[in-house]
């Protein structure tokens, strides 16, 4: 973890947020390198739930949230951690991570009664702070969902199985943030509620934890890095029937990744009205302040059936972190040198290829390069980086310690021979010679057909 956090620092990928002020506890930001990993992971995320197929719709809803959708969505009365302060020190602890009875902080075990701790935070809205007016920060993108079944229905008419997805950022003011990105207090969501009929849902359970392992091995992750963790009863969220989580030995332990529930008619039930005629399965939440049914009309028999829901729900962060640890590795080379390679998948590398000229003063060398540059830029295929540092062999190595799949050189050869380049691989370290011409279809190939 040490050295993830310290490259991931120096190249640029992700920092302590409000760094120059001390940090802010939990909360970081993606830097250069980070933002373009986090959006490939994403856009991948996206391709697979809702591009590749024709059941799933989008959606971007709002962070700040109506505290009812929170209220009959129970995370108002649930939505909670353990908490126990310590009386000599007076840190706070999550109960359920303590070792033993004694403080991590200051070994003393005078310890308060584990009590809960909401994780939601509250922020207040408009000019009048008299707390009668506030919004909650979404605590998972999920309720967005529930509370837009109606409007998407409406709009899209689809047929049931059908799913809407969504990317954005969640908040949970948890009582000890830790392990770098893992645990943090701001976090992005990568959620799909996919709806089906009642009896049909453990069928389509089983379906997308199969789903959602495939796809991590496609960003990368090694399977015998993963491990299904069937969640005891005793263990389950307030909504979920069954949840299995998709757990990754992330650098600190074998921990969660993805967690995969069956929300039953849980949530679109509490956010209805009249639930007397719904039939639902779940203990929904008595709602008298819902204007709407978040349900289907069966046509022939015209009653009304509230969908099931399975829910594959992926941390962006800690699919940042996991693709990131899969990445790295230090090689000795033959001559006894080391070197560190981010071995990312070419879809989810940062920078797609370098254009190095090998004479950054050379008109003839720099117009070339930077009219490749252009080119391949315009595939529409990622970042395509010129960069002019003069020292070709630095270039690759700071290139092979981000990621990025292949170094272009463009030399007098280039402009003076047979209008070729050198196209160098940074997990083969091999180079070879590629006509002009060819470059562009040749770049698409290299990028697409490791995405599959
Ligand atoms: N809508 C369901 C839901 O939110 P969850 O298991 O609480 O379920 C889903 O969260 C995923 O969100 C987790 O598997 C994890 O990847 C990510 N996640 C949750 N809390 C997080 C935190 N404090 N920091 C980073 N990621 C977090």
């Amino acid at each position: 973890m040490d050295e993830l956090v310290s490259l991931a620092k120096r190249r640029g990928f992700i920092f302590q947020s409000s760094d120059i002020y001390g940090g802010l506890q939990g909360v970081y930001d993606y830097g250069p390198l980070g933002v373009e990993l986090k959006n490939n992971l994403k856009a991948a995320w996206w391709r697979a739930m809702v591009y590749e197929r024709d059941d799933v719709e989008g959606l971007d809803a709002a962070i700040l949230t109506n505290p009812l959708t929170l209220k009959y969505s129970g995370h108002e009365a649930t939505f909670t951690d353990p908490m126990v302060d310590c009386r000599n020190c007076k840190s706070r602890w999550r109960a359920d991570h303590l070792e033993g009875s004694a403080c991590p902080g200051c070994g003393s075990e005078d310890l308060t009664e584990p009590r809960p701790f909401n994780l939601m935070f509250k922020t207040q809205l408009g000019p009048v702070d008299d707390g009668s007016s506030f919004a909650y920060l979404r605590p998972e993108t999920a309720q967005a969902i529930f509370t837009n079944f109606k409007n998407v229905m409406d709009a899209t008419s689809p047929k049931l199985p059908f799913g809407i997805a969504q990317i954005g950022k969640a908040f949970r003011n948890e009582i000890t943030p830790r392990n770098f990105i893992f645990r943090v207090r701001e976090f992005e969501q990568m959620e799909l509620e996919f709806f089906v009929r009642p009896g049909e849902d453990e069928q389509w359970h089983d379906t997308w934890v199969a789903e959602r392992l495939k796809w991590w091995g496609q960003q990368g992750v090694n399977e015998n890095n993963l491990e299904l963790y069937h969640v005891p009863a005793d263990e389950l969220a307030h909504y979920s029937k069954a949840t299995v989580d998709v757990m990754y030995r992330f650098p600190h332990g074998l921990e969660e990744l993805e967690g995969i529930a069956n929300r039953t008619d849980f949530d679109l039930g509490s956010h209805s009205k009249n639930q007397d005629d719904l039939n639902l399965h779940a203990a929904a939440t008595p709602n008298k302040e819902s204007n709407s049914r978040l349900a289907v009309q069966n046509l022939e028999t015209k009653s009304w059936e509230v969908p099931f829901v399975i829910e594959p729900s992926a941390g962006v962060d800690r699919g940042v972190l996991a693709v990131m640890n899969e990445a790295y590795r230090v090689e000795t080379l033959e001559n006894g040198s080391e070197r560190t390679v981010m071995a990312f998948k070419p879809h989810l590398a940062p920078i797609k290829v370098a254009i190095l000229p090998l004479k950054r003063n050379h008109d003839g060398i720099v117009t070339k390069a930077k009219g490749l540059k252009r080119e391949l830029q315009a595939l529409g295929l990622g970042r395509i980086l010129y960069e002019d540092t003069g020292n070709i062999g630095k270039g690759y190595r700071r290139h092979d310690e981000v990621g990025t799949p292949m170094c272009v050189t463009v030399d007098f050869q280039t402009i003076e021979e047979d209008d070729t380049v050198t196209v160098r691989d940074r997990d083969t370290m091999s180079q070879e010679r590629i006509a002009c011409a060819d470059l562009a279809a040749y770049v698409r190939n290299r990028i697409s057909e490791a995405e599959v």
